[in-house]
């Protein structure tokens, strides 16, 4: 599969380009929390912009039923129109639709086409929340239509949603010329290198809770990894599988069976110690783990994070490293001083990228780690995408890619 990209469409002056992005942030007391997802698509803005098309940017924010005032991509245009130095347009919903927004959604893609015929070159605007929209959520055809009506050229650069098959990621795609915008393209390039021909030692680190994601993940690269470092929730309910007593830890009891077997295997490589306490942080102690099962928690404790022989024990495989593949936190890395294990894989494993070993990092706690130890930027591949990104490295396919490709 070949992805259609930006550079090859020429002439776009003048063109209505719609950009489907993913700035899917939070919004705390009207301002975007964390603006990493705005950045990552500024690339593809900008380019837009030099080619002097109106660029209609799309987006989703949550996953609402209806309206939402509090999911309204209103502090999402400040802060972008803040980025890019440039004001940036908000096509709001007028009172007149918002009353009865469901039965007639579509009157507010006339109010689209209003605003479109007053832009100038090189401007950007961006719609309301496209899930404000039953037929975004319904996954209606005639929605897809309607949207592709709004321009001449489609761009998907939102790798973070481009596993979800909905109007405003495939369906517009298939009905007017498309193409994958410059951060899908560099993910996706990004992520192929680490699926086609990772460089060994292949070192792949996993933690996080949600073992629905993470099994097929585990499926995919165990067989091309050389060692799989896991932690956090998976460990959790390895251990529980185990027979050993976790207290409150945090385990996926639908997937024991799963953390049972994976957990056996010689290249998965599981925790010396860890730091059970409670979970406000005030007490905590080290527990061994050892060979026979036993009581690792007492009563109104939890794991909350690896110890130290841990952390020195994975540091051994990823100084060999020459892939290395990180998502999910390996404690509750929110509250010290359980932050230390999730912090010390952060920073070796940005130590060890551009450079030694080719480093893809992705999901949202994982980026957010990255960030509070302030190592982005030594990262080959930081991934936008949570889900999006598990899913590819599942080796599935994405819709949204498969729909902006050849
Ligand atoms: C994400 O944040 O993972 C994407 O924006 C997808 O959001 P969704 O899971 O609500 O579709």
């Amino acid at each position: 599969m070949k992805l259609k990209t930006l550079k090859q469409l020429k002439n776009l002056t003048g063109k209505r380009v719609m950009v489907r992005v993913d700035f899917n942030v939070q919004i705390k007391k009207g301002k975007v929390v964390d603006d990493s997802r705005l950045h990552a698509s500024v690339e593809t803005i900008n380019y837009l912009q030099k080619q002097k098309a109106k660029i209609l940017l799309v987006t989703h924010i949550g996953r609402p039923e209806g309206f939402e005032k509090e999911l309204s991509v209103k502090p999402v245009a400040k802060r972008l129109g803040d980025i890019l130095k440039k004001d940036v347009g908000l096509i709001e919903i007028s009172k007149k639709i918002l009353k009865n927004l469901e039965e007639i959604e579509g009157n507010y893609f006339d109010e689209v086409v209003n605003y479109i015929n007053t832009m100038k070159n090189g401007q950007v605007v961006l719609l309301e929340n496209i899930r404000f929209f039953a037929g975004e959520r319904n996954n209606s055809d005639a929605f897809s239509k309607g949207l592709a009506s709004l321009c001449d050229v489609f761009v998907l650069d939102g790798f973070a949603v481009a596993h979800r098959a909905s109007p405003s990621v495939v369906g517009v795609a298939n009905n007017v010329k498309s193409c994958a915008g410059l951060l899908l393209e560099r993910e996706v390039v990004g992520l192929t290198k680490v699926l086609a021909k990772p460089k060994a030692p292949f070192v792949t680190i996993l933690g996080g809770a949600k073992m629905e994601t993470k099994v097929p993940v585990m499926k995919k690269l165990l067989p091309v990894s050389d060692y799989m470092l896991v932690s956090g929730g998976i460990y959790n309910t390895y251990l529980k599988a185990m027979g050993y007593g976790v207290g409150d830890s945090i385990v996926d009891s639908n997937f024991e069976t799963e953390a049972f077997n994976y957990g056996k295997k010689k290249k998965v490589i599981l925790p010396l110690d860890v730091v059970v306490g409670s979970p406000d942080g005030k007490s905590y102690r080290l527990v061994n783990i050892e060979k026979k099962s036993h009581e690792i928690c007492k009563k109104g404790e939890a794991i909350y994070d690896m110890g130290p022989a841990t952390i020195g024990l994975f540091a051994k495989y990823i100084k060999h490293a020459k892939t290395l593949v990180w998502n999910g936190a390996l404690g509750y890395f929110e509250q010290k001083p359980y932050h230390m294990g999730t912090f010390a894989m952060a920073r070796l494993v940005a130590s060890r990228s551009k450079g030694t070993a080719y480093g893809v990092i992705g999901g949202g706690e994982t980026v957010q780690t990255m960030e509070l130890v302030g190592m982005t930027q030594y990262v080959d591949l930081v991934s936008t995408g949570g889900g999006a990104m598990l899913e590819f490295l599942s080796g599935k396919e994405l819709p949204g890619v498969v729909a902006v490709s050849q």
